[in-house]
């Protein structure tokens, strides 16, 4: 104890009393300076020559309590302390963690020294390229209060030793730099491998919470306490000051650390148990008329899972204030999801939901793919993000037209790139038109043969032949005339009992003849058609010999062939083209969706040399603002890298076969189930109220939408894409699964499972 200290004068009279409060606060952690402050009040009392009984009784408390409370810590500790908070305590005085003894001379001191900086580097490239949400990094903010803490020492006029201390605070850094390292690791393990359900997910159990609460609720009540002290004790030596800030500031490291790795325990055990489900939770300090510390947590304990939303109820969740959106439905809620990554989407209630369906079949690799947002990073630092497409190259453009050319054996050798499916069929729709009218300006072939139960598009051009009544139904006037349909290919709802395939092939090809005919030979300009139907019909495949015999009668009607594959292309059926499997070769081919899999809006029309070798005006007229623009060509490009690099149009088609397989063995029995079709991860599970006569449910249950909400809701977190209008345009259910590529058996089987329970609660909610 120096002498030349200054001491703080005494405090009217109450010396006793702050000095055994000060104890009795210090028990849980004695911080260093208390003795040394109850000597120089002592000392202060004795000088002072006055209160002496007192000064004797201060040494008692001294000698007494304070070193057997450290002795009693101490040998507790040995012993299996039974005070938990002495545990929690003793662990609490970082400062023995950073202030590591060390002789910078001594060699292996040297080679800790360089380990320690080489991981300290590591964590921050790390930290740098995991792309983990930053705030879950309680431990980098941790170094910070040390960093500050060896500033505040600098800072202080009587430091001994500034060497030691910058040394000390090298050490310091690494070592929360290890500590950090060590965290990142098991952050970034944790959320994609062990609970990646659960890390953003953050459930509780009520008894978790509790004691993590009390935990939290007694730390900060030492929080507060220290601030007191500084202010109240040592606002004058900045000294103690120093030291009592770097415990402050520690205790709040030990608080964030704790908080953290409750919060991942009862993750796990919520996980282990599942039983319980988190509904909301909501964690407040609010600061009204006193400080207040409140929390609030709303388990429910479910027996049964939940029951879908019953149409009536949709009213409640009238979207109200702040809810301006026009591409929503006026009164239903919908999650808001804050994050997503890989195969999952992560609410801002904290849920994870599995999606099963790839968004609307977009999400072919899943979401937030590190590889793909750096490339459109790095093509948009460039600054050549946009370019004119009709006044400039694009080198990324070019590779992705190339590459999408080569992908067809150059039997498709034009790609002209857009921004959205109907984007792409507008432009498919114009080309046949000029493809015919760069030949003779005179002709009449403006007919576009589409057929029943068809999506190819929203805008006027692309609804205009897509037989698709809901969505056309308060356009009717204004889309095409010059439109003629035919019945769509759907064995389970056409094929009669006893037709061979062959027949049932012939009699469609008649049928399309015949509406050549109807509409003049001379007019027809083109068919158009998805390989495998999507949203309209539910992953309907055509019966093998259908395409083959379709395109034959395009070929002696000299008719286009125009394959729409916007959601079942580019590896969603296990073929990286649909078309392949049909056996024939589209004139014009519609790319979309899973081209940018999302991360960019990007759609493609493929064109053959017969019909881009007849534009004798030696370009297609047509041109959008945003048509090829090259942050899109960048992202499909390595999106379609990805695919090809990871083989995974080969894991479409082994899980698909395999997701298809257990849908059938699960399902089929189901009273309800009418037909499961489809393969890959493009799968279509139809629902009847009657197996045997295939009636439909009545369209206003919303049975689709009933299963999908059911499955959407919390104990199921799963998202299915619904259909409806599969009969008649009107009547009929079904869901599509169109899971992310990267799926596995483990995630088929889950989906199977989720889609069991749920056709199971939804039905007997109906059939009661
Ligand atoms: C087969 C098909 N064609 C066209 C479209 C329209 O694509 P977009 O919504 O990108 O305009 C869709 C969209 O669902 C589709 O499934």
């Amino acid at each position: 104890m120096s002498k030349n200290r200054k001491l703080l004068p005494p405090r009217s009279g109450t010396l006793e009393r702050e000095i055994l409060i000060k104890l009795a606060l210090n028990s849980w952690s004695p911080p260093r300076n208390t003795q040394f402050l109850v000597y120089n009040r002592i000392s202060l009392n004795l000088e002072q020559g006055s209160k002496k009984n007192f000064s004797t009784k201060i040494k008692k408390i001294n000698n007494n309590n304070l070193t057997s409370n450290r002795k009693a810590l101490n040998s507790n500790n040995k012993k299996k302390v039974k005070n938990i908070f002495q545990i929690i305590s003793s662990y609490l005085d970082i400062s023995k963690l950073y202030f590591i003894p060390i002789n910078i001379f001594e060699k292996s001191s040297l080679i800790i020294f360089f380990i320690l900086a080489i991981l300290f580097i590591a964590a921050v490239i790390f930290i740098l390229i995991s792309n983990v949400d930053l705030s879950n990094y309680y431990s980098i903010w941790s170094i910070l209060p040390p960093l500050f803490m060896v500033y505040l020492r600098m800072w202080e006029k009587n430091a001994r030793e500034f060497k030691e201390l910058c040394i000390k605070g090298i050490y310091m850094i690494s070592n929360l730099a290890l500590l950090s390292l060590i965290l990142a690791l098991f952050v970034y393990l944790a959320s994609n491998y062990l609970f990646y359900d659960i890390w953003v997910q953050l459930p509780f159990i009520k008894s978790f919470y509790i004691s993590k609460n009390i935990l939290g609720f007694c730390l900060s009540i030492k929080i507060v306490i220290s601030i007191i002290e500084i202010i109240y004790y040592h606002w004058k030596e900045p000294k103690i000051l120093c030291n009592k800030l770097y415990k402050l500031l520690s205790s709040l490291i030990v608080l964030a650390f704790f908080y953290q790795a409750i919060y991942v325990i009862c993750g796990a055990i919520l996980i282990i148990c599942d039983d319980i489900e988190l509904m909301e939770f909501k964690l407040e300090i609010k600061l009204k008329n006193s400080s207040k510390y409140q929390s609030e947590l709303k388990v429910k304990s479910i027996d049964k899972p939940a029951g879908p939303a019953r149409p009536e109820d949709l009213s409640s969740h009238a979207s109200q204030g702040d809810d301006k959106s026009l591409n929503h439905h006026f009164y239903k809620d919908y999650p808001k999801i804050v994050k997503a990554k890989g195969k999952y989407l992560y609410t801002d209630k904290g849920r994870g939901i599995f999606d099963a369906c790839s968004g609307a079949a977009v999400a072919s690799i899943g979401y937030g793919n590190q590889d793909v947002i750096d490339a459109m990073h790095i093509k948009n630092m460039s600054g050549t993000h946009y370019l004119a497409s009709s006044f400039w190259k694009d080198n990324d453009v070019l590779k992705l037209q190339k590459s999408l050319a080569d992908s067809t054996d150059g039997l498709l050798d034009k790609v002209y790139l857009t921004g959205s499916g109907s984007d792409a069929t507008e432009a498919a729709i114009k080309l046949a038109c000029q493809y015919y009218y760069d030949q003779d300006s005179e002709t009449q072939r403006k007919y576009i043969i589409s057929r029943d139960h068809s999506y190819h598009g929203n805008t006027l051009g692309a609804l205009s032949i897509s037989e698709f009544p809901s969505r056309q139904a308060p356009y009717k006037g204004i889309l095409m005339s010059n439109v003629g349909y035919v019945s769509s290919c759907n064995p389970y709802r056409q094929q009669l009992d006893g037709e061979s395939v062959e027949d049932f092939v012939a009699k469609k090809a008649d049928e399309f003849e015949k509406k050549i005919l109807e509409i003049g030979r001379e007019k027809v300009m083109a068919f158009i058609a998805e390989p495998v139907s999507g949203a309209a019909l539910g992953c309907v495949k055509a019966v093998p010999g259908y395409f083959k015999a379709m395109k034959n009668i395009c070929e002696k009607y000299d008719i286009l062939f125009i394959a729409d594959e916007i959601m079942c292309g580019l590896g969603r059926t296990g073929n990286y083209h649909a078309w392949k499997d049909s056996g024939v070769v589209p004139d014009i081919l519609i790319l979309g969706k899973g081209l940018g899999a999302g991360y960019f809006p990007v759609a493609a029309i493929l064109v053959s040399p017969k019909v881009w070798g007849e534009l004798k005006s030696e370009q297609f007229i047509h041109g959008l603002t945003f048509d090829a623009v090259p942050t899109g060509a960048t992202v499909a490009l390595k999106v379609q890298q990805i695919i090809k690099d990871k083989d995974l149009v080969a894991n479409v088609k082994k899980v698909g076969d395999y997701l298809g397989k257990t849908l059938k063995a699960k399902l089929s029995n189901h009273k309800n189930v009418g037909d499961i079709r489809g393969e890959g991860f493009f799968w279509g599970v139809e629902f009847v109220e009657d197996k045997i006569t295939k009636k439909p449910f009545d369209s206003k249950l919303g049975v689709s939408r009933l299963i999908v909400d059911c499955a959407k809701s919390p104990k199921f977190n799963m998202t299915f894409y619904p259909g409806s209008g599969t009969v008649d345009g009107v009547n009929g259910d079904h869901i599509i699964i169109a899971p992310p590529f990267m799926t596995t058996e483990e995630d088929a089987d889950h989906i199977v499972e989720v889609i069991l329970t749920v056709i199971e609660i939804v039905f007997n909610e109906i059939n009661k």
